[in-house]
């Protein structure tokens, strides 16, 4: 490591509180970072500044402390659409990327999907991008299609051909997977459905805190996100919707600020993105999330990117050089899952914990994957910005207690 990213590396960790938390007496080595992430200063600064200064509801109030609240909450909207590259009408506010797509699959899928259409996703989903799509194709009377992936956990892009034709309604594919670590071809894949006449929902919860994100560029339709896997809070994320697919959307959930109108029997419900939205959001996480994004924008993006790759290629060198270890698939960045020969990935990461390295084991919400993958559960590791070589080796370090352990 060169002297100016050690020294970006110190200063990033001086941000983030969490880090200073021991486990088991022991310097954290925080590696689930794909779990949920570690919160830096000034992002828990304006989430206690919501508590502290900005007390009101949005969307209803006259007084002061109501429109005081509002004017920060859409100035939040307005700046999380300009980190995706979007429109602030077309950023939904949601609780995490499951409620996004569970609000696609349920009012979208409820306008448009029928007997006899189909949705495709890919082998390599989370069961966030899953699971929906099974419960609205059964609802539908639709068909779920798979897009088989190679061993390396990238989807075969020939195969997804000919799986796509003009019953495909929808296709529906994370962009970096919470298992394998692969990235996918966006932009291809869009282009492929489209030429069907089938949208595009891009699952971005693992993307977001590690790549830049155009959803314009990318050429889907619909992106979603969760904020606390992007370094802000839990309970926060992002449905971004193209205008003319939002406006065509009828709404998820009923209830206040949906509605332009309300009879005893009927209501008119408002625009984009208020359709979306009944009930009082999470103020503080949103604001919280906006400072994440804003925040992440203070570092060198290619300085970050830069000492993300290096240490997932240490990771990677470290982990094909253990005896015993088997990686999944071929990863491309952020993530590593693998096995260890003889231990169960639960026995793995008790062990690491013992050793302050904490880790996720088991299936990461990724059964059908794991299957594919011929591996009864797996054991993962995650990266951010925050992680540094000593992480890394600590991890390694660990391995060898396990092989001792089990030896
Ligand atoms: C690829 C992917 N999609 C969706 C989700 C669900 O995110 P959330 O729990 O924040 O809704 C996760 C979380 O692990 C994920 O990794």
């Amino acid at each position: 490591m060169h002297a100016d990213a050690r020294s970006d590396l110190a200063a990033w960790r001086a941000e983030v509180p969490a880090l200073a938390l021991p486990v088991h007496g022991r310097r954290l080595v925080y590696l689930d970072n794909a779990a949920t992430t570690l919160m830096a200063r000034p992002v828990i600064d304006a989430v206690a500044r919501v508590a502290t200064h900005l007390p009101g509801n949005v969307h209803r109030g006259v007084h002061a402390l109501a429109e005081a609240a509002d004017a920060a909450f859409e100035g939040a909207r307005a700046t999380i659409a300009r980190h995706l590259g979007a429109r602030p009408d077309e950023i939904v506010l949601t609780s995490g990327t499951t409620a996004a797509i569970n609000l696609v699959a349920q009012a979208w899928g409820r306008a448009n999907l029928g007997p006899g259409d189909a949705v495709v996703v890919s082998a390599l989903e989370h069961h966030a991008n899953l699971v929906p799509w099974q419960a609205a194709c059964a609802e539908r009377g639709a068909t779920l299609r798979i897009a088989p992936i190679d061993d390396a956990g990238r989807i075969d892009l020939v195969a997804l051909d000919a799986l796509l034709d003009a019953r495909v309604k929808l296709l529906a594919v994370a962009h970096l997977s919470n298992v394998v670590g692969t990235v996918a071809p966006i932009a291809a894949i869009a282009a492929r459905a489209h030429a069907v006449g089938a949208r595009v929902l891009v699952d971005g919860a693992q993307a977001l805190p590690h790549l830049p994100i155009d959803v314009a560029a990318l050429g889907c339709d619909f992106y979603a996100c969760s904020g606390h896997k992007a370094y802000g809070p839990t309970g926060t994320g992002v449905l971004w919707g193209r205008a003319d697919v939002l406006a065509a959307m009828p709404p998820w959930q009923h209830g206040g600020e949906m509605v332009a109108a309300v009879e005893a029997t009927r209501a008119r419900y408002r625009e984009a993105p208020a359709r979306f939205e009944a009930g009082t959001p999470n103020i503080s996480g949103v604001i919280g999330l906006a400072a994440a994004l804003d925040h992440a924008a203070t570092r060198d993006r290619a300085a970050v990117a830069a000492h993300e790759a290096r240490l997932h290629a240490r990771l990677r060198a470290g982990l094909a050089a253990t005896p015993g270890v088997r990686v999944l698939g071929a990863p491309e960045a952020a993530v590593v899952s693998f096995e260890v020969a003889g231990v169960h990935p639960h026995d793995v990461a008790t062990i690491l914990d013992q050793e302050g390295v904490c880790v996720r084991s088991g299936l990461h919400c990724a059964e059908p994957l794991h299957a594919r993958l011929g591996a009864a559960a797996s054991v993962r590791a995650s990266l951010a910005y925050y992680n540094g070589d000593d992480d890394v080796d600590a991890l390694l370090a660990a391995l060898t207690r396990v092989r001792e352990v089990f030896a």
